[in-house]
């Protein structure tokens, strides 16, 4: 089967990068990191350049062999999204290209914060986001989810601080400033990741623990105690965790994900922190990432439902064995609510409401929605209630490891599927419709009816609030995040600035400590021109970098002439605070 990634310049189909020694210095005060990779190639067709990804680097020199002969090289044609291609003069038999280079001050992948942007205000913090397309933005590489390498690296950084990266890790700052890693399974480019920072580390046990700044890491180290128990769960339904360690590292708040699978070091933001140990589920969902993503990786990113798809029905099995039936069906239930959600945004004839998506010609990043994440756990649903939970553990169990450490189209997947499951009963084929799922837009008629009974009981509570109840006289006591956010999404879009004001009283969602839930109320007040809450979220919007939370925000406040230069006006003063990848998408929203 030819499948080509069309987001990568490289010749991967030639000659491929096996490993990399990587040897760089990190230099805050210029805001640059710089030096040598070393890659060690397999020439396959014996083709006589090496092409490789770069966006934005600076590249000084290129080198062939121990001996670091002089070589060649050129660069292509610039394309916004992509960067450029660098061609390389090799030999057929050459095993070592040697490349010296620079980012740039811009580089994509990287934020350079300064120390009043840390939780700790003293020392400043670097850190990287490669996935989807941004890792040749700090190396030069073979940017493609197709290839796979294993890699050494020497980081240089300033004394006080110390790097942590997706590899083996240290656990405590030396003297020299200087640190040695080695990542010995292989692992595709968009996996290749750096932070650097005043950062300390704790054990959770003999292969968990938490990485954080000193004045974070007692409130995480609480808020992920259940992390070595989420991955013995985790390896009960599809096997041994094949990474050694799995570490987590809370990031300063403009980190733009609520988490970044980066294997061995998952990184988060401190978002997640919320006292209550509640939104542990982003954590699962990295976890989850160990088998779909990183051990079995997409071909390319129009294959992205693989990598989240599974993730996400992967993320609410470990927290059904975790947490119960109930609260998985909580979490089903919500997930259903966004993806219909989604598919009304996007248009039901959008081709991107198709899980195989087509992103030529695009930034990966544009097409990459809640669909790959919703519409595929609800299409793996669908597969386990058809055939079984036995049969379908029994079959994901095989694919990850008949595939793992290899990439995965989709195409070659339904294959497998058909091979090892589907084909063994007329009627599980039928009635699953691969192909509606797959390569049809909108949402389709066999989806699976969800139900949640603990979401039935907040129903009943908001009816009675309707019928005049009074909201204080309301018994919230055991209710979860989720129950909570269900409640503010059941609430009718249009209140009074009174009735806005009693739900404060009594729930004091403007104080909340919960991003999650203060961030839909935040929503709720915008829409109700509930002005108590504008420096709340003045100093939300600032002080958060998460995309999930910063783009319903801004789109709420871009729906009215006063919040439109409300929003410009915050915009103003935050972006500072953002990454690359939310910028990219919020720079549009706010221009137009
Ligand atoms: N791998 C993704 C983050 C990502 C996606 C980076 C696309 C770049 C391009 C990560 O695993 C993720 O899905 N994070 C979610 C977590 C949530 C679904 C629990 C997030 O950040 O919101
Ligand atoms: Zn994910």
């Amino acid at each position: 089967m030819e499948i080509k990634d069309i987001h990568t310049f490289s010749n991967y189909k030639d000659v491929i990068i096996k490993h990399s020694e990587i040897d760089i210095n990190v230099d805050f005060d210029k805001k640059i990191i710089f030096g040598k990779v070393s890659h060690l190639i397999n020439n396959k067709t014996g083709v006589k350049r090496l092409l490789l990804d770069i966006n934005g680097l600076d590249i000084k020199n290129v080198t062939l062999g121990k001996q670091e002969k002089d070589t060649s090289y050129n660069l292509g044609k610039h394309i916004s999204y992509l960067g450029t291609g660098l061609e390389i003069e090799i030999d057929s038999h050459t095993k070592i290209v040697n490349i010296y280079y620079s980012t740039s001050y811009n580089a994509l992948a990287l934020q350079w914060l300064e120390p009043r942007q840390t939780s700790g205000k003293i020392y400043p913090f670097l850190f990287t986001q490669s996935e989807s397309i941004l890792a040749r933005s700090w190396i030069p590489c073979q940017d493609t989810p197709s290839v796979r390498f294993t890699y050494n690296a020497k980081v240089k950084v300033p004394k006080m601080l110390m790097p942590v990266m997706s590899a083996e890790n240290p656990t405590e700052k030396n003297d020299k400033g200087i640190y040695n890693f080695s990542m010995k399974q292989s692992i595709p480019s968009y996996l290749l990741a750096l932070a650097v920072g005043d950062i300390v580390y704790r054990p959770v046990d003999d292969r968990t623990g938490v990485y954080a700044e000193p004045s974070v890491i007692d409130k995480a180290i609480y808020e992920f105690a259940n992390i070595g128990n989420m991955v013995t769960s985790a390896e009960y339904l599809y096997g041994s965790y094949r990474w050694k360690k799995f570490d987590v590292l809370v990031l300063p708040p403009s980190f733009p994900f609520g988490g970044m699978e980066n294997p061995r070091l998952t990184f988060v933001t401190p978002s997640i922190i919320s006292g209550d140990r509640s939104l542990t589920n982003v954590i699962a969902h990295e976890l989850a990432h160990s088998w779909s993503g990183n051990l079995v990786t997409n071909a390319t990113w129009n294959d992205f439902w693989l990598n989240e798809g599974f993730t996400v029905y992967f993320e609410r099995r470990i927290m059904e064995k975790i947490e119960g039936r109930d609260y998985a069906d909580m979490l089903i239930y919500s997930g259903l609510q966004n993806l219909k959600h989604t598919i009304k945004e996007l248009g039901q004839d959008n081709p991107d409401t198709m899980l195989k998506l087509n992103l030529e010609n695009r930034d990966p990043d544009q097409g990459m929605t809640l669909i790959a994440y919703e519409k595929g756990f609800f299409f793996l649903l669908l597969i386990e209630q058809t055939v079984g939970r036995k049969n379908w553990d029994n079959f994901l169990k095989k694919y990850f490891n008949t595939f793992s450490f290899q990439s995965m189209c989709t195409e070659k997947f339904i294959i497998f599927l058909k091979k090892e499951l589907l084909n063994k009963k007329d009627k599980w084929y039928k009635n699953i419709d691969i192909n509606k799922w797959v390569y049809k837009k909108g949402l389709p008629d066999n989806c699976p009816k969800v139900n949640s009974e603990r979401f039935k009981k907040v129903d009943k509570d908001v009816d009675k609030l309707k019928q005049g109840f009074p909201v204080f006289e309301l018994d919230t006591n055991l209710w979860t995040t989720y129950e909570w956010l269900h409640f503010l999404h059941k609430l009718p879009r249009h209140l009074t600035i009174n009735q806005m004001h009693d739900l404060d009283m009594a729930f004091h969602f403007t104080k909340s400590k919960n991003k999650e839930i203060l961030c839909v109320w935040l929503e709720q007040a915008i829409e109700n021109k509930y002005s108590k809450v504008y420096d709340t979220l003045e100093i939300f919007l600032i002080n958060t970098g998460r995309r999930k939370f910063l783009v319903p925000l801004y789109k709420s406040l871009l729906k009215t002439e006063q919040g439109k230069l409300m929003a410009k006006d915050i915009y103003k003063k935050a972006r500072p605070n953002y990454h690359y990848v939310s910028t990219s998408v919020l720079d549009k929203l706010l221009e137009a």
